[in-house]
């Protein structure tokens, strides 16, 4: 079984993803990790920004990337080292969309995403997962909320103070990300044509993920317990 979340930044994807897989006994993919940690190794080597669309796939191969499956997720690795803390800094937030705009890096990563689902049943979450990586997924879900209920949340997360200021830039800068992905010519955001539409701006988390897990087993009864 495969279920999609895709939607914009600080929708509540990812930590929407993982409860709904604990929830129901699968294994979460959250590929924006792999974009991070791609983005995070190219900062930590150095190279300038400008240079990032000659990356080719032995650099890419180079960076020594990694994933391993961990609870019930995957943890990121370089060069064997645990940095699922670092690419979520804001430096990263703001660089990664420039990385995922790449074709050489998506088509990289394509095949590392789906051979993650030959060995597990998944929740992935991302941009173009029920687009691109698995337009086959039995349940694909559009998670949306307004910006302003989005930079709130993405402040929380990250453990500040939710301020006029700080949120009127938050905003500021989730929109630029939106922005940049839903433009790229490559796997833009979108939301696929058999994707399910939930607005999350006046729900709880607990029921989204409740809603997700509902919807799933509407389609495949088996995951019911
Ligand atoms: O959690 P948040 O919405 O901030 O972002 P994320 O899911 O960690 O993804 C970070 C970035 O990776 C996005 O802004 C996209 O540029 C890129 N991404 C992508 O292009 N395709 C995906 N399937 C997942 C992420």
């Amino acid at each position: 079984m495969i279920i999609a979340i895709d939607g914009p930044a600080g929708s509540g994807k990812s930590s929407t993803a993982r409860a709904v897989a604990e929830r129901m006994g699968l294994r979460h993919l959250d590929s924006g990790a792999f974009y991070r940690a791609i983005t995070y190794a190219a900062m930590q080597r150095g190279i300038p920004v400008a240079e990032w669309p000659n990356l080719d796939t032995d650099r890419l191969e180079s960076f020594a990337v990694s994933a391993e499956p961990a609870d019930s997720g995957f943890r990121m690795l370089l060069a064997g080292n645990d940095i699922s803390g670092p690419i979520r800094r804001a430096e990263v937030n703001a660089l990664v969309s420039a990385m995922a705009r790449l074709p050489a890096v998506r088509t990289w990563l394509l095949g590392t995403l789906r051979e993650a689902a030959t060995r597990a049943d998944l929740v992935a979450d991302g941009r173009d997962i029920g687009t691109v990586v698995f337009p086959e997924a039995d349940l694909k879900v559009y998670l949306v909320a307004e910006a302003d209920v989005r930079a709130r949340r993405r402040l929380e997360q990250m453990g500040l103070a939710a301020d006029e200021v700080s949120l009127a830039e938050e905003v500021g800068r989730i929109e630029e990300r939106d922005r940049a992905d839903s433009s790229r010519d490559v796997a833009p955001l979108r939301q696929a044509d058999d994707a399910v539409l939930l607005d999350t701006t006046h729900l709880t988390f607990d029921q989204q993920v409740a809603r997700i897990v509902e919807l799933a087993r509407e389609r495949d009864p088996r995951s019911a317990p």
